[in-house]
C-alpha cells in the first residue's frame, strides 16, 4: 500500500500540464516572504502574544543557488521558547476528528504544490525533480499517520519538541510533527536554521485545515539556542530529533540532565552508507542505480551512498561507466528542468566538502564542472582503500569507491559494521544465496538488492537506521506512531 503516493502521482502535480509549470515559474523573480513575523503563537487564544519580542534576533535567509538574500526573518529566542511552552497545549479532539484535520492538510499541500516547489527551490536549492518527491513524501506522512491513529483514542505524551534538518525540510518537518500531532500531542516545532521559510508554509497549511494554534507553534532559531532551550525544559514531554549524530548526543545528554527520567528521545540521524556491487551484477542497473544514490539531491539525503566496493574483477569496467554516467550529469540551476544535481544547503557546507576534496586531491578519479557562483561542489569520484578510511560523513555529491576480492566479501560486511553506523546498505548481485547471507550479516536499518538505495516510501519502506544512525522507531513505519503515545500501565502496576 503506498497510500497518498499513488493518488499525489495520478492527480496531485500534473507537471507536464503548461498552466501548472507557469505557476510555479512566474514567482521566481519575487521576493520570498520578507520580514513578516513567521512565529506563530500569537494566535493563541489568551496567549501572551507580542510578536516579536525585542530580543529577538533576524536572519537572513539565502538562495543556495546564487548565494543572494532571500528573506530575513525573525527568530525565536530562549525566552520565546519558554512563553510557546507556557502556552502549548495537548490537542484534545477525538481521534477521528485530527484525522480527518490532517486529511485536509494533505489536500492543502497538495493543491498548493506551486509555492511549495518555488519555496524548495529557493530556499533549500530542491531541484523540481526533489520538490516533487518531497512533496509526494510530506503528504503521505499526513495520510499514513491520519490513518493509522484515526482509531486510537490513547493518551499523549503531553508537549513534543519536533527538532528538524534542513535538508528535508518539508518531508521530516511534517512527518514528525503529524505523527505527534495525530497522538493527540501539543508540538513545538523548531526547523533547521536554513529552511524557515518552507516550515513556516507548512504551519500555515496545518492551522489553515483546522489544527488548533496551541497545539502546533513554530519556532524558528539556532540550534544552540531554541533547540537546547527546548531540550533543557523539564515540561517537555518527549523529542523528535532528525540531524547529525553529534547533534542527537547533545540532545540526549541534555535531556538526561534536565528532564524527566524515562523521557523518549527519537533521534534520526547520519549515516556512512555502503554499496558492494559483485561481478555478476548487470553493470548498466548498477552504474544507474550508484548515480542515483550517490548524486541525487547533490548527496545532501541521510540514505546517499558514501562508499561504494566494487569486486576487483570488473572494476576497471564498472568505474569507466560511473565516469561516462557522471559525465552526462547536468549540475546547476535548480529552476533549470534539466538539472540533476542542484547546490549544498549553504557557504559553510560548500567550504567544508571543498576543503575536504583539497586535502584528498591525489585521490580523485573524476569530477564534473560546478557553477562557480552560488553554493556548489562538484560531483566527485574518490579512491579509498575501504569505508575505515573514511573520516566521517561528507554530506554532499562525494563518491568513495574501493575495491575487493570476491574472497575477501565477508571482511567488507566485517569492515562496514565495524563504522558503527547502520542506516542503509546496497547490493548488487544475481546470486540468491549471496543475497540471504548478506542480508543476515550487515547491520543497518534499509537494506536495497538490485535498486537504488535513497528515496523510502512512507508505509512500504520504513526508514530510520541503527547505532550511530538512529534510535528507531522506523518513520513512516507501524511503530512510528505509538512512541507518542504515553505507556499503559499494566493492570499488576496500577
Ligand atoms: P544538525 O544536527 O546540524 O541540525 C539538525 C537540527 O538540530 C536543526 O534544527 C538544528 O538547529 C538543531 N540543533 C543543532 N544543535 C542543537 C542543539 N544543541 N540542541 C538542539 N537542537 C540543535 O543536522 P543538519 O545539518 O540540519 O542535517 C544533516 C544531518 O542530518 C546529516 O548528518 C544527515 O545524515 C542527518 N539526517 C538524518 C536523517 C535520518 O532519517 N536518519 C534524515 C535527514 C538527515
Ligand atoms: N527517507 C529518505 C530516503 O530514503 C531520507 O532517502
Amino acid at each position: 500500500a503506498l497510500y497518498g503516493t499513488e493518488r499525489a502521482n495520478s492527480q496531485g502535480f500534473d507537471l507536464t500540464a503548461e498552466d501548472q509549470l507557469t505557476t510555479i515559474f512566474t514567482a521566481r523573480d519575487t521576493p520570498l516572504n520578507s520580514a513578516t513575523p513567521i512565529l506563530l503563537h500569537e494566535n493563541i487564544p489568551g496567549g501572551a502574544g507580542g510578536w516579536p519580542p525585542a530580543v529577538a534576533a533576524t536572519q537572513t535567509i539565502t538562495n543556495p543557488a546564487t548565494g543572494t538574500a532571500l528573506a530575513t526573518i525573525t527568530n525565536a529566542d530562549a525566552a520565546t521558547v519558554t512563553q510557546a511552552i507556557d502556552n502549548a497545549r495537548p490537542w484534545t479532539a477525538p481521534a477521528a476528528e485530527r484525522a480527518a484535520i490532517l486529511r485536509r492538510a494533505a489536500d492543502l499541500y497538495e493543491s498548493d504544490f506551486g509555492p511549495i516547489f518555488d519555496i524548495l527551490a529557493r530556499e533549500a536549492g530542491k531541484t523540481l525533480n526533489d520538490a516533487v518527491a518531497e512533496l509526494r513524501e510530506a503528504v503521505d506522512f499526513l495520510r499514513y499517520y491520519a490513518r493509522q491513529g484515526e482509531a486510537r483514542d490513547d493518551n499523549p505524551r503531553g508537549i513534543i519538541a519536533a527538532i528538524s534538518p534542513w535538508n528535508f525540510p518539508l518531508a521530516i518537518f511534517t512527518g514528525q510533527i503529524a505523527a505527534a500531532l495525530m497522538a493527540g500531542n501539543g508540538v513545538l516545532a523548531k526547523p533547521a536554521e536554513q529552511t524557515p521559510l518552507i516550515a513556516a508554509h507548512a504551519v500555515r497549511l496545518l492551522h489553515r485545515a483546522g489544527v488548533p494554534a496551541h497545539a502546533l507553534q513554530l519556532l524558528p532559531g539556532e540550534g544552540g539556542t531554541v533547540g537546547a532551550a527546548l531540550t533543557r525544559d523539564p515540561r517537555i514531554d518527549g523529542v523528535v530529533f532528525t540531524g547529525g549524530t553529534d547533534t542527537a548526543r547533545l540532545i540526549a545528554a541534555s535531556m538526561a540532565q534536565h528532564l524527566a527520567p524515562g523521557t523518549p528521545l527519537i533521534a534520526e540521524t547520519g549515516g556512512l552508507n555502503a554499496m558492494i556491487v559483485d561481478s555478476t551484477a548487470l553493470p548498466e542497473q548498477a552504474v544507474r542505480d550508484i548515480i542515483a544514490s550517490s548524486f541525487r539531491s547533490a548527496g545532501q539525503r541521510c540514505s546517499a551512498l558514501r562508499c561504494l566496493y566494487v569486486q576487483e574483477d570488473v572494476a576497471p569496467h564498472l568505474i569507466a561507466m560511473i565516469k561516462g554516467a557522471m559525465d552526462e550529469l547536468r549540475v546547476g540551476d535548480p529552476w533549470d528542468l534539466a538539472t540533476d544535481v542542484g547546490p549544498v544547503i549553504d557557504a559553510e557546507a560548500a567550504r567544508g566538502i571543498h576543503d575536504y576534496l583539497d586535502q584528498h586531491k591525489a585521490r580523485i578519479l573524476h569530477q564534473i564542472p560546478a557553477p562557480k557562483t552560488g553554493h556548489f561542489v562538484p560531483p566527485t569520484l574518490l579512491q579509498v582503500t575501504g569505508i575505515e578510511q573514511m573520516e566521517r560523513e561528507i554530506f554532499g555529491p562525494v563518491l568513495h569507491v574501493a575495491t575487493f576480492k570476491a574472497r575477501d566479501l565477508n571482511r567488507v560486511v566485517a569492515a562496514i559494521n565495524a563504522r558503527g553506523y547502520g542506516l542503509t546498505f546496497g547490493l548488487h548481485t544475481r546470486i540468491d544465496s549471496r543475497v540471504q547471507e548478506v542480508v543476515q550479516a550487515i547491520h543497518v536499518g534499509n537494506i536495497y538488492v538490485n535498486r537504488n538505495q535513497v528515496g523510502a516510501t512512507v508505509g512500504s519502506q520504513p526508514f530510520g537506521g541503527e547505532g550511530l544512525s538512529g534510535t528507531g522507531p522506523k518513520a513512516g513505519g507501524p511503530l512510528y506512531l505509538p512512541r507518542f503515545l504515553a505507556p499503559a500501565m499494566p493492570e499488576t502496576d496500577r
